[in-house]
């Protein structure tokens, strides 16, 4: 079939032809858009799942909602070396740079930006901020971040009030905060709540951001409803299969959907991998089962030459080992204690390779003394890729 035509769209974040199975979670995105500009208190929401479900997808959709009522929004990814600060503060520059242009709300808007010249100055290295005003001096500069951050929004949240024009902040890759900026969030999103001011925060990340413990936890799930991106349900996987095809013309057999099932275990990603080698192998509109087998080897080979590698290549020889060993006890979630003695180690000298890779995104940990990889079979590409056990 014509390649320029093929509707499949594998890639980071690439919006798909048919955005399969998040009618909920778009009708919850669309109702918390609604309470928030009425004032009405409402928990925000945190996507999390594991890598390629679509959560970068679903939060850019999300933000279709809340254009929809009539938000100023701004999206953020953050990197695994980010300075948050940073970010939030060049953030919330654009923010009240927009608002400060709407007449009614110009003085709270212009006051909140000289706040965020103190919020900057306080930043220990901080940014360069081009802002011809004076900076507000005791608002949002002592230091702590909490505090500040706390100011900042609250002043962010009264000039979107008097603007009325209320503000989102969506960011994506969550699970790279810093426990202390992610607390900071937290307080700050909890104070424009109490002040019923028209500010919301929406969130989405690996697993491990909803792996809190204690307090923490407990406090942000008063604020945030967690809402897990999973593989889709066997309709859902069919449609995102099937409907693309159908527009263009092409007509999948039930012999071809079912090895398209069998191959993606319905995860979005794979879907549109598989989706889009079918289309390049087909002959004609209805492509045979042997193409479609064709297609899933395809898949494979080019997952594990961009999904996978690019993964994998952003972790240390030591780090490598130790998933090598950890893909070899088999998929789904492992004990670190069955690890160690495939390793011949002791669990406690685990522990830095451990907290390196859940840093890094590549493992996380749901019930403690157990481990999962956050990318789906991955234990079945390291498995391709080193036959061998690699020695420690
Ligand atoms: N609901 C869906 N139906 C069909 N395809 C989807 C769906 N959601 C995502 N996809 C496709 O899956 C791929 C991955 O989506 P996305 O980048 O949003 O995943 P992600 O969860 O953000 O991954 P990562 O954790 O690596 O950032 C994209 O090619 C996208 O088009
Ligand atoms: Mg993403």
């Amino acid at each position: 079939m014509d390649p320029a035509r093929n509707p499949y769209r594998p890639g980071a974040g690439t919006s798909p032809r048919m955005l399969a199975g998040r009618d909920r979670d778009l009708e919850e995105a669309q109702t918390l858009a609604r309470r928030v500009a009425l004032g009405n208190p409402q928990r925000s929401i945190m996507f999390y799942g594991l890598r390629g479900v679509g959560k970068t997808v679903l939060l850019n959709e999300a933000e279709r909602c809340f254009e929809r009522e009539n938000y100023l929004f701004e999206h953020i990814e953050i990197s695994q070396n980010d300075d948050f600060r940073s970010v939030i503060s060049a953030t919330l520059r654009k923010i009240l740079l927009r608002t400060s242009g709407i007449e009614k709300a110009k003085d709270l808007a212009t006051k909140g930006l000289r706040a965020l010249k103190s919020f900057v100055l306080a930043i220990p290295d901080g940014p360069e901020f081009r802002l011809d005003l004076e900076p507000l001096l005791g608002t949002a500069d002592s230091g702590d971040l909490q505090a500040d951050l706390v100011e900042m929004f609250v002043l962010v949240g009264e000039a979107a009030k008097a603007s009325d024009k209320p503000v989102a902040i969506f960011i994506d890759e969550a699970q790279y905060l810093a426990e202390r900026d992610f607390a900071a969030l937290i307080a700050s999103c909890h104070r424009i709540s109490q002040l019923s001011l028209p500010l919301v925060v929406v969130c989405a990340g690996l697993p491990q951001i909803s792996a809190l413990a204690g307090d923490a936890k407990s406090y942000a799930e008063r604020l945030f409803d967690f809402r897990p991106v999973a593989t889709l349900s066997e309709p859902d996987a069919r449609s995102a299969i099937v409907e693309p095809a159908k527009e263009e013309g092409m007509t999948l057999s039930d012999e071809v959907i079912a090895i398209a099932l069998s191959a993606t275990e319905h995860y979005p990603y794979f879907i549109q991998e598989f989706g889009k080698q079918l289309w390049d192998l087909a002959q004609n509109e209805t492509p045979t089962e042997d193409e479609a087998r064709e297609a899933e080897t395809k898949m494979i080979e080019s997952l594990d030459n961009s999904f996978f590698k690019t993964r994998l290549d952003r972790a240390t020889n030591g780090e490598k080992k130790f998933m090598v060993a950890l893909g070899r006890l088999g998929p789904g979630q492992q004990k670190i204690s069955d690890l160690a003695a495939a390793l011949g180690k002791k669990v406690q000298s685990l522990g830095p390779d451990r907290a390196n890779l859940i840093y890094k995104g590549f493992i996380y940990s749901h019930d403690h003394g157990h481990i999962c990889f956050t990318v789906p079979h991955f234990d079945r590409f390291l498995a391709r890729t080193f036959p061998e056990n690699l020695n420690r």
